[in-house]
């Protein structure tokens, strides 16, 4: 089993994210970054997740940053409570996990992992890229020893979700993305329309999922609760995204991911419609060395079937 460690900013689609995670892969931690909403809850989410798993106490959870690079006040950082619930979680506020986090910083863990197990690590990033990108700054040495980076972020040129320029994990941090593509470790991008073309669980895949009756089921359709309404009224979309599932199912899997291309990526920092977006050079116009691959097409039913293994698995 490969080592990993994931990056999230633990509500909704993260928490199924981690459990495919923790069901394929040795996750040797989880780093919260500052992301969809309140960061201690995140925090909370994370070990509760690890919890339902089954995992409670063997994975530890570190506290990463609260905040974007970038941003001096709470202002500068959105979170997303319409979009997961008040919690993250679906508004199921359900009680603290025993597993408590870690006291060191998440960017010294990613260090330490690096450094310990050098070639060996992949890291799975789904959430905005602060603390990568500050683990980069801190120790620039472990760019040569990240086995692989897999990011869930951006789009390949097409519509966002939070502007309709952006995604929101390159939106919220662009600076932070900026640094991570031009760091030089291997990058694959999950961008958001892939998500929205081949991860979308409907109303049938809803009941097929409840009728599992598993304790993983059951957590499923808890924590989709809100997004699913959210999804319904603001996106016109008929279900749930997971987006952060499929990036971690094609780390698992790679055939998940039916047509990839390496391409030049580059994140817009400045503009005033269009910070966040992310931009794919998908012709080579700019002549610059590919830095990234770009997953194009995904195996829905490849997807689906992970997904499902891991919440019947969970009891
Ligand atoms: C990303 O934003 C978050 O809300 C999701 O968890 C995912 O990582 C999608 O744009
Ligand atoms: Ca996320």
């Amino acid at each position: 089993t490969k080592r990993i460690i994931i990056d999230t900013d633990t509500a909704g689609d993260d928490t199924i994210a981690l459990l495919t995670a923790l069901h394929n892969f040795k996750v040797e931690g989880v780093t919260i970054t500052g992301g969809n909403v309140q960061f201690d809850q995140q925090v909370e989410n994370a070990l509760y997740t690890i919890q339902v798993a089954g995992k409670g106490g063997q994975v530890p959870v570190y506290k990463g940053y609260e905040r974007p690079i970038f941003a001096i006040g709470e202002e500068q950082h959105v979170t997303v409570e319409d979009v997961h619930g008040k919690d993250g979680m679906g508004d199921s506020f359900f009680e603290k996990a025993i597993q408590r986090p870690e006291s060191g910083h998440a960017v010294d863990f990613i260090i330490e992992k690096v450094k310990e197990f050098p070639g060996e690590i992949s890291l799975c990033a789904i959430a905005p890229l602060t603390n990568i990108a500050m683990a980069i700054k801190k120790e620039p040495f472990i760019v040569q020893d990240i086995a692989h980076l897999y990011i869930m972020g951006g789009t390949n040129n097409a519509l966002g979700n939070i502007t309709p320029a952006a995604e929101y994990n390159f939106w919220v941090d662009p600076e932070a993305a900026k640094i991570v593509l031009h760091s030089g470790i291997p990058i694959t991008m999950v961008g958001w329309e892939m998500c929205t073309r081949y991860s979308v669980m409907d109303d049938d895949d809803h009941e097929e999922i409840a009728a599992l009756g598993t304790k993983g089921s059951e957590f499923f359709i808890n924590v989709n609760r809100v997004v699913k309404k959210f999804n319904k009224e603001v996106h016109r979309l008929n279900g749930t995204t997971h987006p952060d599932t499929l990036l971690v199912a094609i780390a698992a899997d790679p055939s998940i991911m039916t047509q990839s291309s390496h391409y030049y990526v580059d994140v817009e920092t400045v503009g005033n419609l269009t910070r966040g977006y992310s931009l794919v050079d998908i012709n080579h116009r700019l002549g610059k060395k590919p830095n990234v691959r770009v997953c194009e097409a995904v195996d829905r039913t490849a997807f689906k079937d992970m997904l499902l293994t891991v919440l019947r698995e969970i009891d």
